[in-house]
């Protein structure tokens, strides 16, 4: 796949120094008014005043100048505005408005973390010793963004911008909401249309390093303000992924999330929809309304900035 990477993302927001708090306690570090680094993927979080909440623009990763003339002569056929440079390649999703960009970059990848000792039913591998989960530690800082959700008022329509335009490949579908799980990597997904009567962000995701790293962090984050709870802790059935959402001060949703799915082979992986995979959680607290419908869609879908 010529497509290697999510690099990052520009949100929108009206209350930014509100929110540009949240991703310092989330556990983003600001390397400029508004510009946040995670701990191996650089610079992947732009926060920018917007009279509304939204996803702005996302960046993409791509291995060489052949990646961007292939994506630029498959948007053309899409039609739409183009801007190619020798390095990159900008466009827009006709439906979201959000702004796309394909840069050449070389491959590279969070550094592998390390793994707890857990012990099992006949399997003690941690004898003599607590788990380190336990002791005192430095709260867990995200290792890379991992997804950004939106919701398009034409999913159909902005699927076929990313898949048959910029290159994602389709990991699984979920036919009976219109939701499609698209990776530009081989993360499971790192990009989620699903249709909305407003295009507007669900959520970002970013990368821990394990279960306990998830905990550790959202408990933090709600010892601060437990107002920010919206769902956790679970598993996904699509990804896999451990999960815990919170809630930034504009609206958006934020996952703590590790263990999601890897799929380096299209032929190998099986879709959700030949097995038996729970299109939402394996497991968890039952889901909370808003977070299927946000409780501020209908305030976006009328045009108003919510908060
Ligand atoms: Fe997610």
């Amino acid at each position: 796949m010529s497509l290697h990477r999510l690099r990052s993302i520009t949100i929108g927001v009206p209350s930014r120094d509100a929110v540009c708090g949240f991703y310092r306690d989330f556990g983003l570090v600001e390397t400029g008014p508004g510009r946040f680094e995670t701990a191996d993927g650089g610079e992947q979080l732009r926060i920018q005043s917007s009279p509304r909440r939204n996803l702005l623009a996302l960046s993409v990763g791509v291995d060489d100048p052949d990646d961007l003339t292939r994506a630029e002569a498959n948007l053309s056929r899409l039609g739409g505005a183009i801007v190619r440079s020798e390095r990159g390649l900008r466009t827009r999703d006709p439906v979201t408005g959000v702004r796309v960009e394909l840069v050449v970059e070389p491959r590279g990848g969070p550094k592998p973390s390390p793994q707890l000792a857990t012990n099992g039913p006949g399997r003690e591998v941690r004898i003599d010793a607590r788990s380190p989960a336990v002791l005192a530690q430095e709260r867990p800082r995200p290792h890379k963004l991992s997804h950004v959700v939106v919701g398009s008022t034409d999913a159909a329509a902005s699927r076929r911008f990313f898949v048959e335009g910029v290159g994602f490949r389709v990991s699984d579908e979920v036919p009976a909401i219109g939701a499609s799980f698209l990776r530009c990597s081989t993360d499971h997904h790192n990009l989620l249309v699903q249709p909305a009567p407003v295009g507007f962000l669900h959520h970002t995701a970013w990368e821990m390093d394990d279960v306990d790293a998830v905990g550790h962090a959202a408990a933090a984050m709600l010892a601060a303000d437990p107002t920010r709870h919206v769902w956790g802790l679970g598993r996904h059935g699509i990804g896999s992924n451990y999960f815990w959402y919170l809630r930034d001060p504009a609206g958006n949703f934020a996952e703590y999330s590790s263990d999601l799915d890897v799929i380096a082979d299209d032929e190998a992986w099986k879709a959700a929809a030949s097995t038996s995979v729970h299109p939402l959680a394996a497991w968890g607290p039952p889901v909370p309304a808003a977070f299927l419908a946000p409780e501020d869609i209908v305030a976006l879908a009328r045009g108003e900035g919510a908060r």
